[in-house]
């Protein structure tokens, strides 16, 4: 799907929005065209491990000065995720690490998270909209179970139950390689702001990231896509599910966006019903073909198509 992406960016953009960000693909391969990225997702868990990634930046440059400012940053997160992993090397019962992990990672509150925007520089970090609010400290060990569990899990899947417990069961794994700390840094570095990008990390619904959007604004939208037979179940990446009504919900953030003057581009999936075709018939709708995992068993690919919709 990126190339198709990569196509297709608009010109003359200076702020990026991504609100259905996951596991971040397009971000990561464009966030350097852009002064200021504003990523986020409703997933919790995943902007706390987003989170760690660019305090272990700040920590890394600024350590006196974090420090005194946040309650829990004496753990790296790279080390961390290193002596988890050895752990789950040498483990003689994998499953039941894995079961360990896993529910560490759903016993955890968010609540202080959620709705919170933080904004790392190289040397310090900004939380929007209240500090106040009760900030716990970003969770470098709820990050790693994070890690752990997204790299063991059958088929790196992210699913939750309807009590919003992840519930993705163990992959299987006999041994995870050893993770590469310069790859590692490169990559924590893209969750921290530089002199030339400024990054905002949110933990919130897609709507709220309305109020970043100007006529300089390219907006990404890659949200849970429709099922395209009554079987298939897409949508499911997380308890509150995403249905036509919230599909709807979504063009009419795409219109403001519209209206504001600002770029976007949606990936969907291709509808023989025409739904998004009608759905977006002001807007241009290319239909593409892309190579998915199309079997429950994750071993099987084929080619399936697909929706670009933008508006310019
Ligand atoms: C299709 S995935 C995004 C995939 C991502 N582009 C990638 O490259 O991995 C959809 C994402 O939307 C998030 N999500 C679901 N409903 C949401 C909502 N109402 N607001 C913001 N994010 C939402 C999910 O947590 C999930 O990470």
């Amino acid at each position: 799907m990126l190339p198709f992406i990569l196509d297709r960016l608009p010109n003359g953009c200076e702020r990026y929005i991504e609100p259905f960000l996951g596991g971040g693909a397009v971000y990561l391969a464009i966030k350097d065209r852009f002064n200021e990225c504003y990523i986020s997702d409703l997933n919790p868990r995943l902007m706390n491990f987003y989170n760690a990634c660019g305090q272990e930046v700040s920590v890394a440059n600024a350590q006196p000065l974090v420090e005194s400012t946040l309650r829990q940053v004496n753990l790296s997160l790279y080390n961390t995720i290193c002596v988890y992993i050895e752990a789950y090397n040498k483990s003689q019962d994998k499953a039941k690490y894995y079961n360990v992990q896993r529910t560490v990672v759903n016993r955890n509150d968010y609540a202080w998270l959620e709705g919170c925007e933080v904004y790392f520089t190289p040397t310090n970090l900004i939380i929007k909209p209240d500090p106040e609010r009760g900030f716990k400290g970003i969770n470098v060990e709820d990050a790693t179970s994070f890690y752990i569990v997204n790299h063991t899990c059958f088929n790196g899947l992210y699913r939750e139950n309807k009590k919003g417990q992840f519930n993705v069961p163990f992959g299987k794994y006999k041994h995870l390689g050893e993770l590469d700390k310069t790859e590692f840094e490169a990559y924590c570095k893209c969750f921290c702001s530089s002199n030339t990008t400024q990054v905002h990390i949110g933990c919130y619904g897609y709507d709220k990231s309305l109020e970043h959007v100007n006529d300089k604004t390219f907006v990404y939208l890659d949200p849970p896509y429709r099922p395209i037979s009554n079987t298939a179940s897409f949508t499911a990446y997380q308890k509150s599910g995403f249905n036509d009504d919230q599909q709807r919900e979504l063009k009419e953030y795409c219109d403001e966006v519209n209206r504001r003057g600002g770029k976007f581009l949606l990936s969907n999936s291709y509808q023989e019903d025409g739904f998004f075709q009608e759905l977006y018939k002001d807007y241009t709708i290319d239909v593409i073909e892309v190579m998915r995992t199309i079997s429950a068993k994750g071993d099987s690919r084929g080619v399936t198509k697909e929706i670009l919709v933008r508006n310019y």
